[in-house]
């Protein structure tokens, strides 16, 4: 369970304070999935970062299991990181010098949670393990998406945060790819955090969310 209670952040431009999130309040329960949408420029990401201890809150905070991350030491932010959160980019992020199979390895062992089967299984369930040799350069923008997914739920992870993971994709891939991610997160038992643009993608999740005038509001899906 994850409670973020009357969180604020700005930025500071020179003299100028701008706030992008205010008073901001979310429940997360376990396995919940939970989307995102929101204008460019709405505070997304900011509040996607704040969940993943990437950056702290001006004031408020987020309690995982009952614990505010946002008082995490430097060391504490880090080991939670590495092994409650997998992230998917918009823009994949993997590591080209790595093959895929590196790339999906590399959280896992990072965090002493190496579990080959289980990586190939993964590797198996995105229909990328006839890949897992190839470099990521040498797959498309949709089979670059799954390798971040898999990367993502590598160690797994009781909360993957995903920012736009289908912004960079056709139609047929994105339904493609989000259909993967939400199925593995709910087979994974994992929380899940999608920012999109897509109406449609949003009506997936459990719960769908629109941030504006730097705040959350629950919308119904009708
Ligand atoms: N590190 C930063 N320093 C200063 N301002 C920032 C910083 N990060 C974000 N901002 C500002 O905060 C606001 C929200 O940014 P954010 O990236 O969270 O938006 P977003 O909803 O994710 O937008 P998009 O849909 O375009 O990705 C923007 O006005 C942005 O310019
Ligand atoms: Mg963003």
């Amino acid at each position: 369970m994850i409670k973020i209670e009357a969180l604020s952040k700005s930025y500071q431009d020179g003299k100028q304070f701008t706030t992008v999130l205010e008073n901001v309040n979310l429940t997360i329960a376990p396995k919940q999935q939970i989307a995102i949408t929101g204008e460019s420029g709405s505070g997304k990401s900011t509040l996607l970062h704040l969940l993943a201890c990437l950056d702290n809150p001006d004031s408020g905070s987020i309690k995982v299991h009952e614990q505010n991350i946002c008082l995490f030491s430097p060391r504490q932010r880090d080991a939670y990181r590495k092994k409650s959160i997998g992230i998917v980019f918009q823009k994949f992020n993997l590591i080209e010098c790595l093959s895929v199979w590196e790339n999906i390895c590399f959280p896992a062992r990072l965090n002493q949670n190496f579990d080959e089967p289980y990586l190939l299984d993964l590797l198996e369930q995105l229909g990328i393990a006839k890949h897992r040799h190839k470099m990521p350069t040498a797959l498309s923008g949709g089979e670059q998406q799954r390798v971040a997914i898999a990367r993502a739920l590598a160690h797994k992870p009781e909360l993957v945060l995903a920012d736009e993971p289908t912004g960079n994709l056709d139609d047929k891939n994105s339904g493609k790819v989000a259909d993967l991610l939400f199925m593995l997160c709910r087979s994974h038992q994992a929380m899940l955090v999608i920012v999109t643009h897509s109406a449609k993608l949003a009506k997936q999740a459990h719960l769908h969310y629109h941030l504006s005038n730097k705040t959350l509001k629950l919308q119904t899906n009708d």
